[in-house]
């Protein structure tokens, strides 16, 4: 698979990346990720294998289906380095994660007036489920600032935290702008006041350790097809104190113990939240995905994101007329540009004319696009399976587009 040289190279274990024929130049990844030969490799065979529903037959291929669904449980809360696998919860994607902490944990300790931190750097999936509940309550979203640099401006957080605040939730990486927020000292300070902490870890769980122990964060939420993993599957991390203080957000079979017509009593933590049948495959896949990046050693995949940020800025910055959106100190390998007189959507249609996938548009964030002042950028997302070779034929059609726009 890998060398143990410095540098990652392992475009030929991602079937789509490796065909001859198709030369994709792949830099939407924090979109969604491409598969390896060994996720699906794994959906494959438990398909054709050993499928079976979970928790529920007495017959062996259900109990081995579920041991690998716990498994993949596990392996999660490795990959988090959490306390308890008990505390990792299956959901459908980072959205459904925060849909069910607004649901769940925070519209039943929501009151009139009360308040919900947020960042300008959120994703609207970090916006709108609190926008919702916030609504039901009475209760109103406030907001941490960020400079232009697209970092957060952490003098006003003292104030922004008062006694009503009931939850702050936070962007640990900026999916527009890479931004790379320093969450270990923002949850301290929200601590301090007794503010539980969700980290929306969408675009950080890909690229860098995690260890949500460390970071002493309350919640913590990511997605499976942003990590190589198969959609449909997301995880939300929780202490476990405080998971078991929720009542549950759905109902339905797996997630009781009892059922009668007057009165259900519920199951235990995870599978209080995890109702019906779950994406067993999904969650099996997410599995094999992290045992891929775990082989790679996560130290070797965020090593690896610094050095393609690093070169791809440099030779970003060498194009005329290409100005980049965000500029934070910390951060990793998503760029945002804007091309002087080319409308980002008619470039990501010749980058694409060029082999190039590449993400156009607000990349739904569209607070972070207000303030900047555009409609949308264009947006090269690196993966782990990227390169200079991604790098040069990036550059050279954003070259060649200038010719080609007359600009
Ligand atoms: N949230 C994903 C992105 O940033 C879809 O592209």
């Amino acid at each position: 698979m890998n060398s143990p040289a410095e540098t990652i190279s392992c475009k030929q274990d991602f079937p789509l990346l490796a065909d001859p024929d198709r030369r994709l130049h792949y830099l939407d990844s924090a979109a969604s990720t491409q598969k390896p030969e060994t996720v699906i490799e794994a959906l494959t065979r438990f398909y054709s294998r050993d499928y079976a529903n979970i928790h529920r037959g007495v017959y062996d291929l259900s109990a081995q289906a579920t041991e690998s669904y716990e498994n993949a449980r596990e392996k999660v809360r490795v990959f988090l380095s959490a306390g308890e696998s008990r505390e990792i919860i299956f959901t459908r994607g980072t959205t459904e994660s925060i849909n069910l902490l607004a649901r769940a944990f925070l519209r039943p300790r929501l009151r009139e007036g009360d308040e919900i931190l947020l960042s300008a750097l959120e994703h609207h999936s970090n916006i709108v489920p609190w926008q919702i509940v916030a609504a039901e309550a009475g209760a109103r979203i406030r907001v941490i600032p960020m400079s232009s640099r697209g970092e957060l401006l952490l003098d006003s957080l003292d104030e922004l935290m008062g006694p009503k605040t009931r939850l702050l939730a936070l962007a640990h990486v900026s999916n527009a702008l890479g931004s790379v927020n320093p969450v270990k000292d923002i949850i301290a300070r929200a601590h301090e006041k007794g503010i539980p902490v969700l980290l929306d870890g969408a675009q950080s769980a890909p690229h860098m350790p995690v260890n949500v122990q460390d970071l002493d964060c309350d919640f913590f939420a990511f997605s499976g097809h942003k990590c190589y993993g198969p959609t449909g599957i997301g995880v939300l991390y929780g202490r476990a104190e405080l998971l078991e203080k929720m009542e549950p957000w759905q109902g339905g079979g797996d997630m009781i113990l009892s059922v009668s017509f007057e009165k259900s009593q519920y199951a235990e933590i995870p599978a209080k939240f995890e109702a019906g049948t779950p994406p067993i495959a999904q969650a099996i896949g997410l599995g094999a995905a992290l045992d891929y990046l775990q082989g790679i050693g996560m130290d070797r995949v965020y090593q690896h994101g610094l050095r393609l940020q690093e070169e791809a800025l440099l030779r970003l910055r060498e194009v005329p007329g290409l100005s980049i959106l965000g500029e934070a100190r910390e951060r990793i390998a998503s760029i945002s540009f804007l091309m002087d007189g080319i409308h980002p959507h008619d470039l990501g249609t010749f980058l694409d004319q060029h082999g190039i996938a590449i993400r156009t548009g607000h990349h739904c964030a569209q607070p972070v696009m207000d303030f900047f002042g555009v409609p949308g950028t264009t947006r090269a997302s690196f993966g782990l399976y990227n390169d200079s070779e991604d790098v040069d034929a990036l550059v050279d059609a954003l070259h060649k587009a200038r010719e080609f726009f007359r600009v």
